[in-house]
This record gives structure tokens, C-alpha cells and sequence, in this order.
């Protein structure tokens, strides 16, 4: 594991900083990107696997899409700062390796920036 990587060592200041980043944060064109896809798409019901500190949820709130929405990550800490900033929308630690939401709960899911600092990419797949 790189040093960056130990999400779970993250400040509380680091997290929130991640989120305005201007490189990682929401007017990032691969997550404008992202969010224009689930609008043509009409999504209603979307799942963010590994959904960090929130930042895709930050940006399809802004947008003003009406998206029943539910984000994952294994890091508590994640988890805790999405729950305080966005109290209205459902996150729950969870690991991508062991999900257990039923076939066609959602619409679509989105997994972004996760793949590359997994073990074993091939599984959650
Ligand atoms: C680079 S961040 C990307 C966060 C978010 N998807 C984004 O684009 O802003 C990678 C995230 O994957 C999470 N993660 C790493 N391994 C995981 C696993 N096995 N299960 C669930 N989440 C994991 C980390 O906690 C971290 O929040």
C-alpha cells in the first residue's frame, strides 16, 4: 500500500480539502462526465462504490439531479465526514468485495478512481 493510500489516516482537514480540490473535486471533467451520463440516462437509483468523501454525490447534488442515492466505502472515516456534510442522502461502510444489495437495486452504479488501488481488481468486477 502507498503512503497515500492508508484512507483511514486521513485528517478529518484532508478529507474536506479533497472535496474542493480543484483536481479531485467536483467540476473535475470525468466527473462532469459521469453526471451527464446519469442524467441522459435518467437514473433514479445509483449506487457509488467506494464513494470516498462524497465528492460525486457533492456534484449530482449541486446539479440539482433527484437521485435516490447510497454510497459505500470501506473507510469509517469516510463514511462519518460524508453522513456529517450530506445527512440527507444514505452512506454505509461497506467493501467492495462484499456487497450485499439484491440484484437491480439500482439503476447504475459508479465505482470511480477505485480500481487501481485494489489488490484484485478482477473480483468486484
Ligand atoms: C481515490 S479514492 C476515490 C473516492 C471516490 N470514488 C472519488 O472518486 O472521489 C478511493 C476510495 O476507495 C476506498 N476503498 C479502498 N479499498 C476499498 C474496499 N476494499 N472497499 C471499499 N472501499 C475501498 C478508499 O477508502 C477510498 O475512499
Amino acid at each position: 500500500m502507498r503512503e497515500w493510500e492508508k484512507w483511514q489516516e486521513w485528517s478529518n482537514e484532508y478529507i474536506r480539502v479533497f472535496l474542493r480540490d480543484d483536481v479531485y473535486g467536483v467540476e473535475h471533467p470525468m466527473r462532469k462526465e459521469i453526471r451527464n451520463k446519469i442524467k441522459d440516462l435518467g437514473v433514479k437509483t445509483l449506487l457509488d462504490v467506494c464513494c470516498g468523501p462524497g465528492v460525486d454525490y457533492e456534484g449530482l447534488k449541486k446539479a440539482g439531479l433527484d437521485i435516490d442515492y447510497v454510497g459505500t466505502d470501506i473507510t469509517s472515516k469516510m463514511i462519518e465526514s460524508c453522513q456529517e456534510r450530506f445527512p440527507e442522502a444514505r452512506f454505509e461502510v461497506g467493501d467492495i468485495y462484499n456487497l450485499n444489495f439484491p440484484d437491480s437495486t439500482f439503476d447504475a452504479v459508479i465505482c470511480k478512481d477505485v480500481l487501481c488501488h485494489l489488490p484484485d481488481y478482477v473480483t468486484p468486477l
